[in-house]
């Protein structure tokens, strides 16, 4: 079977594609490294000990797209080829439209044109928005607060209408938590280009010299220990999501929206305490004012990734932070350390 995989040199991307080819896929790998590195790619190719094709190019550019699908002639497309920092998507909202969802309208296209029938999408969390109730399940309404949640939404949307418009189609639409962690391998890992918005990436900088201490977003929400509590979870286990997604489109028209968790929460205080333990480094640490547009609380309910798709999440905290810190020591200027 052929997976095409769009954004396939990024972070989740490339974990995925490393199982993609440990399970005997042909996979190619779509990416214009606006925010990944070939270096990542080059790496996946030793440790799956399989070569695979890359093209370098963009899913906005229709006439690239159309030559790619006509070559690899696809059975089914992952795709996370997209802007995803919220913060920058407030200030370059169109950036993000006209990535995110003209880029996904293109990709529809040519994938119809090319009868290729399967998709499985990178959404997010995020298009929950404000929690009405906890855990969030997938019937929890849907009420983005920024535009790069605003994208993945409409997206969703869109290959929704698409899937009922052809009867042939299947789409899965993953909802990701936080994702953390890294391949135990340690050569493959979060490679944030500019300094990280997430907390992870963040504390993982601090822990290897990098950046001096690590700035707690406020300390009096409603949690256990008043600093914000969220559902990690490791890339590992995302990855494995994902094939169990390309499995389930294989055998089931339509589309599902699917929370991928643990159905956990931990807080910022309780992953550093975690990170410490796993690196055996102090972590510098203060307090500041809340960041805006931050929730108190996020975590899942994951009882339909497991009825539809077979799949839960088997790493704990300990495992995300352990392969966290592999990957960071190792390369502690990432890909181009
Ligand atoms: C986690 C917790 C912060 C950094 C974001 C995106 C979401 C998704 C995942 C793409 C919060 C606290 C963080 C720091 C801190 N990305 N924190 N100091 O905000 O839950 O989700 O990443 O889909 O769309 O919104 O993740 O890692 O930024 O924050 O105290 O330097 O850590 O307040 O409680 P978030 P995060």
């Amino acid at each position: 079977m052929r997976v095409l995989v769009t954004g396939g040199a990024g972070y989740i991307g490339s974990h995925t594609v490393l199982k993609l080819l440990g399970q005997g896929y042909e996979v190619l790998v779509l990416d214009n490294y606006a925010n990944s590195s070939p270096q990542a790619l080059a790496r996946v190719k030793i440790l799956a000990q399989r070569g695979f094709d890359i093209r370098e190019g963009d899913v906005c550019d229709a006439a690239f797209l159309n030559d790619v699908f006509a070559d690899f002639r696809p059975d089914a497309v992952i795709h996370f080829a997209g802007l995803k920092a919220v913060g920058e998507s407030n200030q370059e909202p169109l950036h993000y439209y006209k990535k995110n969802v003209s880029g996904s309208i293109t990709l529809l296209e040519c994938m119809q044109a090319h009868d290729c029938r399967q998709i499985v999408f990178s959404s997010s969390a995020t298009v929950y928005g404000e929690a009405e109730y906890l855990p969030y399940d997938e019937a929890h309404p849907l009420q983005p607060t920024n535009p790069y949640g605003r994208t993945k939404l409409f997206v969703e949307e869109i290959i929704r209408d698409w899937a009922k418009s052809w009867p042939a189609a299947s789409a899965v639409l993953l909802r990701y938590f936080n994702p953390v962690g890294a391949d135990p391998s340690g050569l493959i890992g979060e490679d944030p280009r500019a300094i990280p918005n997430n907390l992870v990436p963040y504390i993982a900088q601090v822990a290897v010299g990098r950046l001096d201490h690590l700035n707690v977003f406020g300390d009096d929400y409603d949690t256990r220990d008043g600093t914000g509590e969220r559902d990690y979870i490791h890339v590992e286990d995302l990855a494995d999501a994902h094939l169990a997604a390309v499995r389930y489109a294989q055998d089931h028209k339509g589309c599902e929206a699917i929370n991928i968790g643990t159905g956990h929460g931990t807080t910022v205080l309780e992953l550093l305490a975690a990170f410490e333990e796993a690196s055996g480094k102090k972590i510098a640490h203060q307090t500041v004012a809340k960041r805006e547009g931050d929730v108190a609380r996020s975590f899942a309910s994951v009882s339909k990734a497991y009825d539809l798709l077979g799949w839960r999440a088997e790493r704990d905290v300990a495992d995300m932070c352990r392969s966290t810190w592999n990957w960071q020591s190792n390369n502690p200027f990432g890909y181009d350390g």
